[in-house]
């Protein structure tokens, strides 16, 4: 009646940006993305008859803004016609900052509600009901290099390759902790219906998914580097060509780019990709992260880096 799992946030070197279907959350594109290993939410879920209705806690605290979507992401996987539960969702980064919260939390959630209503769901099963609830989500179920593919009527997703396999580290340069003012989700859709740039960066990302694959498959830095930093920039060629602009960057976001491209420029193996906030996220091998981690911190605007390896999938940790 009662289960924790832990999930941990992914990041993407080819992005979702835009759905294709809004009432059931499809992406209107694939992603590829990295599993983190040290950042991660653990979400318990207990079944309480003696509640009238879900209760949500975050970080411990009583939170009523969030509950609609998680119960709603429950519905999902347990039924409407179940009894109420209690959630606590811990996590050890900022929330809702452009980190990927939702993907470790709702990749955590439907883990946990799978167990506490021992529903024994298939993990393809459980990825495509935590993309109803955040499309990202869906890749925090699988460890590693994962793609997510648009499957003819729902999503797939499939591992490249396996932590162990590519051990490369990633350097989170938070710029401003605070909650981002609007989210991806709403973001994405209003790019869909208002950006000049967003058939053609529907159009090219069968292409960027192809050359990101064959990279990692060679574990090829540079090459994925070079990818993931064009993927990216172009999604954010869509937020600002937008209207209104979403314009998600700071000054400390685009000093902490020209890191990146000094370092590229003394041959450190390192590249960034930024997603619906002003982190920069920096890829790099194991031997150049002192190095990665030094030159972030001492970047004007940097609040703090963390630091995260490549980790695995979302899981049970007791029933
Ligand atoms: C920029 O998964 O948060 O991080 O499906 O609406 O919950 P919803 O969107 P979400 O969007 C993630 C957008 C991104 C790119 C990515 O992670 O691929």
């Amino acid at each position: 009646m009662r289960a924790t799992a832990i999930a941990q946030p992914n990041i993407a070197v080819i992005k979702y940006w835009g759905k294709r279907d809004v009432e059931r959350n499809l992406p209107a594109v694939g992603s590829i993305s990295l599993t983190l290993s040290t950042l991660y939410t653990e979400m318990q879920v207990e079944i309480d008859t003696a509640l009238a209705d879900d209760v949500l806690s975050v970080n411990a605290v009583e939170n009523r803004s969030l509950l609609a979507r998680v119960s709603n992401c429950i519905n999902i996987v347990a039924g409407v016609d179940r009894p109420a539960v209690r959630v606590s969702s811990r996590s050890n980064f900022p929330i809702a900052a452009g980190i990927a919260s939702s993907a470790s939390a709702f990749a955590a959630l439907v883990v946990a509600t799978d167990a506490a209503f021992g529903s024994s769901i298939s993990r393809d099963r459980l990825a495509s009901l935590a993309g109803r609830a955040s499309g990202s989500a869906a890749r925090s179920l699988l460890g590693g290099f994962v793609e997510l593919d648009n499957d003819a009527d729902d999503i797939r997703i499939n591992k490249l390759l396996g932590a162990a396999d590519w051990p490369l580290e990633i350097m989170v340069a938070i710029t401003a902790p605070g909650p981002k003012p609007l989210s991806s989700g709403d973001a994405m859709e209003i790019s869909r219906r208002t950006s000049c740039f967003y058939d053609r960066w529907i159009e090219q990302q069968a292409a960027d998914l192809a050359e990101a694959r064959a990279a990692i498959r060679q574990r090829d830095l540079q090459r994925l580097g070079a990818i993931a930093e064009h993927n990216c920039l172009k999604m954010h060629s869509v937020m600002w060509s937008s209207r209104p602009p979403m314009i998600y960057w700071n000054s400390a976001t685009i000093a902490c780019m020209q890191t990146i491209r000094e370092l590229q420029a003394k041959g450190v193996e390192v590249f960034f990709t930024i997603d619906a906030g002003p982190q920069l996220k920096a890829i790099c091998t194991a031997a150049d992260a002192s190095t990665v981690r030094a030159a972030l911190s001492a970047t004007e605007g940097v609040v703090e880096v963390m630091q995260s390896g490549i980790g695995e999938g979302a899981r049970l940790v007791n029933a």
